[in-house]
């Protein structure tokens, strides 16, 4: 068989690869068996997804990490400054499980009142795999 098609075969049945490597091995992790679609798609509607908190305001991810993830956030009640999401210019993002899981427990909890599915969490990932 030619080099070129058998390269082309194998590229076809690989997972969907992400533009961030890191993100790529978290999506590994996620869904070890490589069974799941994940959507940048949906995963841009629960970022923007906007929810009423206890304090009777509109929230969703951008509430703390603004509208720009290539530029700080900031946090809505400390007024602490969050460093870019954007793997594209902060490199240390999304290379840490724990801290991924951790933050997603938490920010979930707080923006929707619930804890985010493996399914959400993977869209989630892809899309900000293309921020
Ligand atoms: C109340 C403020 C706030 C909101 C709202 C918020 N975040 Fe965060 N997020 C933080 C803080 C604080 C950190 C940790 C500090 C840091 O990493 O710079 C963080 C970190 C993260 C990380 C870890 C990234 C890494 O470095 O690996 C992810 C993933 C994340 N947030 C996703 C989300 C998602 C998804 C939502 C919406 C469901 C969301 N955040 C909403 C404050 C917030």
């Amino acid at each position: 068989m030619k080099k070129g098609l058998l390269i082309s075969i194998l590229l076809l049945s690989a997972q969907a690869v992400w533009a961030v490597p890191a993100i790529d091995d978290l999506l590994k992790q996620y869904d070890p068996a490589g069974k799941m679609q994940f959507s940048a798609e949906r995963g841009d509607k629960l970022w923007h997804q906007k929810n009423v908190g206890e304090d009777g305001k509109n929230r969703d991810c951008s509430t703390c990490h603004g509208a720009d993830l290539r530029k700080q956030g900031k946090h809505v009640k400390s007024g602490k400054v969050i460093e870019p999401l954007s793997a594209a210019v902060n490199s240390e993002r999304f290379t840490d499980m724990k801290k991924v899981e951790k933050w997603f427990k938490r920010n979930c909890k707080w923006t929707y009142g619930r804890e985010c599915t493996t399914q959400e969490k993977g869209d989630i990932l892809a899309w900000l795999a293309k921020q």
